[in-house]
C-alpha cells in the first residue's frame, strides 16, 4: 500500500493494552511485499466493550478481519459464527476473518507459531520435558501444539488451578499418550521452561515462576514480545540458561495469518 484510498481494505488488531503490539508493522510490511491494497490498524478495545465493538464492525463492508490478543482471545470465541475444531478444543482464537456475508470465522495460530519459532531457533520440543506457566488463551494453544509435537512431559502451572486442571483434561482427550501434570511455581526438573502468562507485559508485574529454581541446563522461553528482555529472561540469563524471546512466535505465524485473513492482491 502506498496510499490509503476508497478501495483500501481494512484489518485490525484488537488488544488492551495496545501500545506494545508488533502485528501492525509485521502485517503491513507483508501486505506491501504481496502488493495488497490494505492496511492493518491498532484498535484499543477493552474487554467490556468487545461485544459492542464486534457488532459494529460487522456492518463495515471494507473491513476484512482482525487479529486478537490480550485479553480477548478466549472471549472472542463466542462472538465468532464458526471456529475450527482445534480452536474450539483450545478455547481461544487469535485471528478472525469477516466473510462477505457478515459471518466471523475464527482460528488459533499461537501454538503453531510458538513451536515454529522454537524450531527456527534450533530447539526441538519433541521428546523434551516442558514446564508451562499459564493456562489462558495463549497457554492453551501452546500446550496443544507442544503435545502435538510430542513432548515427553508437560507440566502446567497457573495461578488459577482449576484452569490448569481443565486444560489437562482437554489435552488428555486429544493427546492421551502425552503425560501432563499440574505444577507449582517451581520449574526445576524440566528441559524447557515457557512463560505463557501475560506477566512481564506491564512494568512492575510479578515474575511468572520461581526464578531461583532455574538452572543453567534449562532453556527459558517467553511469549511476551515487549519488552524484548523480560524480567524472566533477564533472570534466566543471569542463571546461565539459554533464552528464547517472544518475537519468533509472531514471526512464526504472520504468513499463516495473512493467508487466513485473505491478504491477497
Ligand atoms: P492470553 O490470551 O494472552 O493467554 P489470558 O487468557 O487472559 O491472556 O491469560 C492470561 C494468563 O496470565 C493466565 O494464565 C493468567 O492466570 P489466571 O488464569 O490465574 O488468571 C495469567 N496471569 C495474568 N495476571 C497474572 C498475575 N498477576 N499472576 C499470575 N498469573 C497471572
Amino acid at each position: 500500500m502506498t496510499e490509503i484510498t476508497g478501495r483500501t481494505s481494512i484489518w485490525a488488531i484488537l488488544a488492551d493494552p495496545i501500545h506494545h503490539v508488533k502485528t501492525p508493522q509485521a502485517l503491513n510490511a507483508l501486505m506491501r511485499e504481496r502488493g495488497v491494497d490494505g492496511v492493518l490498524i491498532p484498535a484499543h478495545v477493552s474487554a467490556e466493550d468487545l461485544p459492542g465493538f464486534i457488532a459494529g464492525l460487522k456492518s463495515m463492508r471494507n473491513f476484512k478481519g482482525f487479529i486478537v490478543t490480550v485479553p480477548h482471545k478466549t472471549a472472542i470465541v463466542d462472538l465468532c459464527d464458526e471456529v475450527s475444531e482445534q480452536a474450539r478444543a483450545i478455547g481461544a482464537v487469535n485471528a478472525v476473518r469477516l466473510e462477505a456475508d457478515g459471518r466471523l470465522i475464527g482460528e488459533m495460530f499461537d501454538g503453531a507459531g510458538f513451536v515454529a519459532g522454537l524450531r527456527q531457533a534450533g530447539i526441538e520440543p519433541h521428546g523434551r520435558s516442558v514446564y508451562l506457566a499459564g493456562a489462558g488463551g495463549a497457554a492453551n494453544a501452546i500446550a496443544f501444539a507442544l503435545a502435538e509435537a510430542g513432548v515427553s512431559l508437560l507440566t502446567i502451572a497457573n495461578r488459577t488451578r482449576s484452569k490448569s486442571e481443565e486444560l489437562k483434561e482437554r489435552l488428555a482427550q486429544h493427546f492421551p499418550a502425552v503425560p501432563v501434570e499440574i505444577g507449582t511455581p517451581d520449574p526445576s526438573g524440566h528441559e524447557i521452561v515457557v512463560n505463557a502468562t501475560s506477566l512481564g507485559l506491564r512494568e512492575g508485574d510479578p515474575l511468572p515462576l520461581d526464578v531461583t529454581r532455574l538452572s543453567a541446563d534449562q532453556i527459558v522461553a517467553e511469549i511476551i514480545m515487549q519488552p524484548e528482555t523480560t524480567s524472566l529472561l533477564a533472570a534466566g540469563k543471569e542463571r546461565g540458561c539459554r533464552t528464547h524471546p517472544g518475537h519468533p512466535m509472531l514471526a512464526g505465524q504472520v504468513e499463516q495469518w495473512a493467508d487466513f485473513l485473505g491478504m491477497r492482491p
